[in-house]
């Protein structure tokens, strides 16, 4: 029988709280085995004693809807807090953390926002702060950046971090849909939230990628410091477009490092269809490390869901609990000497809607040139009836002002009629 005695206090009996409750009865026998660690559910907090999910625990004294009996017990070693959003969850963290208990979220939102002060409160109360499953789910790609890539310096991230953008971008391309329409049918299914805000505006792969960001380069990276473009405006054809370029479209949540400037980014992204992030479909996720040393390293799993997501806490529990020394990511909090880039290159894709008369081409190609944007191709697409023409180009790598620059001096020409898609190209 394992030696040491661990009881927990959960933080919410929802997905991802029933998820680790389920690991953790299921596996008792073999985490004491394996990790020498006698681990238990002590109290779990709920917003009401009679919640759906704790008809799945045999005992159901353990349940409360006052945070105080949680913290009140003092067998309760570990906290893993699993509510989601802002508030109460970073009070009640910082509560654990300032009563020396250990904290293990999946709260990417609380995390990315507050991640500076629960690490001050860790680090002085001698207490643990894990994080692993704030993104990417059950994808230990935190564990990779902190414990499998010292040798290197980080270059550069790309990862598909939101797994429900993902799936409705896979079903727009795949069954050749509308965004709306597969918004819809994702909700009805319990694919996307009700209110898909977070997920579809890119707030939830912008909490994620200021979280891997910070890691990767060893710096404080704010959300603030994060460009943030959703896929409301992708359309079917837009993807059709995109695949006459050999691409896909997906939400990509990119952060690179160069000369110390940093550039983080989150935004629907064209991708050759043979990176190997263009063969992620549906609701999984993938990160695309690059370091100095190792080259290119690719995780790919289930980035939500109960079990995978427990998965992960589960992992961070049994560290917090068995941990020597608690370690903290050493973040440089003042970003010094570090410069945020705003005017990152990358190549473009622009659809216009144009009078299809002489000259035209050739005026708008002018504008382009005059704000330093080079053409890689250009594609005229079917005529419409009343003389427009569909233009549709790609550039080389230009700078996002000069880019935003030319455009804006191409929607103003009277022989344009719109510009109707524009997305960023990655390679
Ligand atoms: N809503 C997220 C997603 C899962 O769609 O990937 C939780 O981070």
């Amino acid at each position: 029988m394992a030696k040491r005695k661990v009881k927990i206090g959960l933080l919410g009996f929802g997905t991802v709280g029933s998820g680790i409750y389920k690991i953790i009865t299921s596996m008792h026998d073999e985490i004491a085995q394996r990790e020498d660690v006698d681990l238990s559910v002590g109290k779990v907090l709920v917003k009401a004693l009679d919640e759906p999910n704790t008809s799945i625990a045999e005992d159901k004294s353990i349940f409360t809807t006052n945070f105080e009996d949680v913290l009140a017990d003092e067998e309760i070693t570990v906290i893993a807090e699993c509510m989601g959003g802002e508030e109460p969850a970073r009070t009640f963290i910082l509560a654990a953390l300032n009563v020396g208990r250990s904290v293990v979220t999946s709260n990417k939102e609380v995390f990315a926002k507050h991640w500076t002060k629960m690490e001050e409160a860790a680090h002085q109360n001698n207490a643990g702060l894990y994080f692993e499953a704030t993104v990417a789910g059950g994808i230990p790609v935190i564990r990779t950046l902190t414990h499998s890539m010292q040798g290197n310096n980080i270059e550069s991230i790309m990862g598909i971090i939101n797994g429900t953008t993902n799936y409705i971008l896979s079903a727009m391309s795949e069954e050749g849909r509308e965004f709306d329409d597969v918004l819809k049918e994702a909700q009805a299914k319990g694919f996307a939230e009700f209110d898909p805000t977070a997920d579809i505006e890119g707030f939830d792969a912008m909490y994620k990628i200021s979280i891997l960001a910070s890691l990767a380069f060893h710096t404080r990276v704010p959300i603030e410091r994060v460009y943030r473009e959703g896929i409301t405006k992708v359309t079917k054809q837009d993807i059709s477009y995109a695949r006459e370029f050999g691409c896909v479209i997906k939400l990509l949540a990119i952060a690179k490092m160069k000369d110390n400037r940093i550039e983080v980014r989150v935004h629907p992204t064209m991708v050759p269809i043979e990176h190997p992030l263009a063969s992620v479909r549906g609701s999984f996720n993938a990160v695309f490390i690059h370091g100095q040393h190792v080259d290119d390293v690719m995780l790919y799993g289930r980035g939500a869901g109960s079990l995978p997501t427990a998965s992960a806490m589960v992992s961070d529990i049994l560290i917090a609990c068995t941990a020597q020394e608690h370690r903290y990511p050493m973040l440089d909090a003042n970003g010094d000497g570090i410069t945020f880039e705003e005017d990152w290159e990358s190549e473009f894709y622009v659809h216009m809607k144009v009078a299809d008369k002489p000259g035209v081409l050739a005026r708008i190609a002018g504008v382009f040139g005059k704000h330093q944007v080079s053409l890689a191709s250009v594609i005229q697409k079917e005529q419409d009836s009343n003389d427009t023409a569909h233009l549709v180009f790609i550039t080389h790598k230009s700078r996002e002002k000069g880019f935003g620059a030319a455009l804006r001096e191409i929607e103003s020409l009277p022989e344009v009629s719109g510009i109707i898609g524009c997305l960023r190209v990655e390679n």
